[in-house]
């Protein structure tokens, strides 16, 4: 089996959603001490529904696709749900990534964490 399925790749290759928001209402950086890879999101909420979501990660190719698929899956979605996004649920969109690499899909759930909590204190 390849190391990485078709998604990662695809979503390393082609990452959706990078970039950053000018007036976000929540940014949330994270970072992994270990490989010393950082991921930054940008989310502009309206009436609690994410309306639009970036990333900007300094970062392995996990952490990018994870990232990226991140971004997918909360974009337009209500605070709350993106509140409970784990990182097995990023790497299962990704259709897996290898064990040694999970961590790297953790880096998407705390910097999209951090971004809401961001946005909550904000409020
Ligand atoms: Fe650091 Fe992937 S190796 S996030």
């Amino acid at each position: 089996m390849a190391l990485y399925s078709e998604k990662v790749m695809d979503h390393f290759m082609n990452p959706r959603n990078v970039g950053v928001i000018e007036n976000a209402d929540g940014i949330g950086e994270v970072g992994n001490a270990k490989c010393g890879d950082i991921m930054k999101m940008y989310l502009k909420i309206d009436n609690e529904i994410i309306t639009d979501v970036k990333f900007e990660t300094f970062g392995c190719a996990s952490a990018i696709a994870s990232s990226s698929m991140a971004t997918e899956l909360i974009k337009g979605k209500p605070v709350n749900e993106a509140m409970e996004l784990t990182n097995k649920a990023v790497a299962e969109a990704l259709d897996g990534l290898p064990d040694y690499k999970m961590h790297c899909s953790v880096l998407a759930e705390e910097a999209i964490q951090a971004a809401l909590e961001d946005y909550r204190n904000r409020k």
